[in-house]
C-alpha cells in the first residue's frame, strides 16, 4: 500500500472526554484527538462523518453531532445495534479508539441561507441533522423560517425531548412531533409526520427540506414535498449504507454510480431520484 494509501486508511487515536447516556440504546461519545495538532487543524461540515475504530473489532460510520464551529467539539450519538456499537457503548471516559475523517458532503447549508428551511426526521435517525439545526439555531438571522419535524414508531422511542423544548423557544421557530402509537402521556400528534403538513411554514420557492430516516418515510415525504411544489434540488437526503474504506476506494457503499461516501451521505432528490424510487436498492 503506498505511504498516501496508508495515511488515508489510518485511524488516529482519539480520547473520550465525556460519556452521555441519551435512551437505553443511545449515547453520546465526546471525543478528541490525542495529538494536538490533528485536534487543532480538525475541521468539519454539518453532516459529514467520522470512521470510529473500536480497538480489536472494527470500525464503522458514525455522524458528527457537534457544531461545526466548535470544532475543537467532536460529539458522536451512536445507537447500538450490532457489535461495534455495543462493544462502543461499553466504553468510558478516558478510554481510547480510532478516528479518521470528516469524509463525505454534508448540507447544503450555504445554499440554503435567507431561505425557510424544514428538517424532518424518522425513526431515531435524527442525528445526522442535530448539527444542522445546531448551526442554524445559532445563526439564526441568516435563515428564514426553521420546522423541525420529527415522528417515532412509539412515543417511548422519542429522545432529547429537553433539546426539542429548547429549540421551540428559538424565534421563527415550528416543531412538530408525532408517534404512530403513543401512551395516554404523549402531549403531541398520534399517526404519521405527513399529517402534520399543514402545520408547516414555509414558501416552497423558497425551502430547502433535509431529511433523514428510514428510506420509506424519505419516500413518502419526498412525495408529499414535490406535491406541494417544492423543486427537486432543494429537497436533501442523508443516505445510509454499510461502509469500509469512507473514501471512493471499496465500492461497498455504492448506490448506482454514487459512492455514498464520497458523493454523499447527503444527496438532492434530483440526483438519486431513478434509484430512490426503487424499493430496496
Ligand atoms: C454516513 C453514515 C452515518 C451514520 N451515522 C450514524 C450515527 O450518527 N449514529 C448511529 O448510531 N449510526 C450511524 N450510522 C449507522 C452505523 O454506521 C451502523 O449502525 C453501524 O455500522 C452498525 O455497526 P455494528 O457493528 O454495531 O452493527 P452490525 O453488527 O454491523 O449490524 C447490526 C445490524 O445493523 C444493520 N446495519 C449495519 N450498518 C448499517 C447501516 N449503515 N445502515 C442500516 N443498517 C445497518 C446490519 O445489517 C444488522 O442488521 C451511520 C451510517 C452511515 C453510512
Ligand atoms: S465505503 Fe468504500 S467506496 Fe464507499
Amino acid at each position: 500500500m503506498s505511504a498516501e494509501l496508508n495515511t488515508l486508511y489510518m485511524p488516529q487515536d482519539a480520547e473520550i472526554l465525556e460519556r452521555i447516556q441519551e435512551s437505553p440504546t443511545l449515547f453520546t461519545l465526546r471525543l478528541r484527538f490525542t495529538d494536538p495538532n490533528l485536534q487543532d487543524q480538525f475541521q468539519f461540515e454539518a453532516g459529514q462523518f467520522n470512521m470510529v475504530y473500536l480497538y480489536g473489532v472494527g470500525e464503522i460510520p458514525i455522524s458528527i453531532v457537534s457544531d461545526p464551529k466548535d470544532s475543537h467539539i467532536i460529539d458522536h450519538t451512536i445507537r447500538i445495534v450490532g457489535r461495534v456499537t455495543q462493544g462502543l457503548a461499553n466504553l468510558k471516559a478516558g478510554d481510547h479508539v480510532g478516528l479518521r475523517g470528516p469524509y463525505g458532503r454534508g448540507w447544503p447549508l450555504q445554499q440554503a441561507e435567507q431561505d425557510d428551511v424544514i428538517i424532518i426526521t424518522g425513526g431515531l435517525g435524527c442525528a445526522p441533522v442535530v448539527s444542522v439545526i445546531n448551526y442554524v439555531a445559532h445563526r439564526r438571522e441568516r435563515f428564514g423560517h426553521l420546522n423541525i419535524v420529527q415522528g417515532v414508531k412509539h412515543s417511548d422511542d422519542f429522545i432529547w425531548r429537553e433539546r426539542y423544548d429548547q429549540w421551540r423557544e428559538l424565534p421563527d421557530t415550528t416543531v412538530l412531533l408525532a408517534a404512530d402509537e403513543g401512551t395516554p402521556l404523549w402531549p403531541w400528534h398520534i399517526g404519521l409526520v405527513t399529517d402534520l403538513f399543514d402545520n408547516l411554514v414555509y414558501d416552497p420557492q423558497r425551502v430547502n427540506v433535509m431529511m433523514c430516516g428510514p428510506e420509506g418515510m424519505m419516500r413518502v415525504v419526498t412525495k408529499n414535498m414535490l406535491a406541494a411544489g417544492v423543486e427537486p434540488c432543494n429537497i436533501w437526503l442523508s443516505m445510509e449504507r454499510n461502509m469500509q474504506c469512507a473514501v471512493g476506494h471499496c465500492g461497498h457503499c455504492q448506490y448506482g454510480k454514487h459512492f455514498i461516501c464520497k458523493d454523499g451521505p447527503v444527496f438532492c432528490y434530483e440526483q438519486v431520484a431513478d434509484l430512490f424510487g426503487i424499493k430496496g436498492f
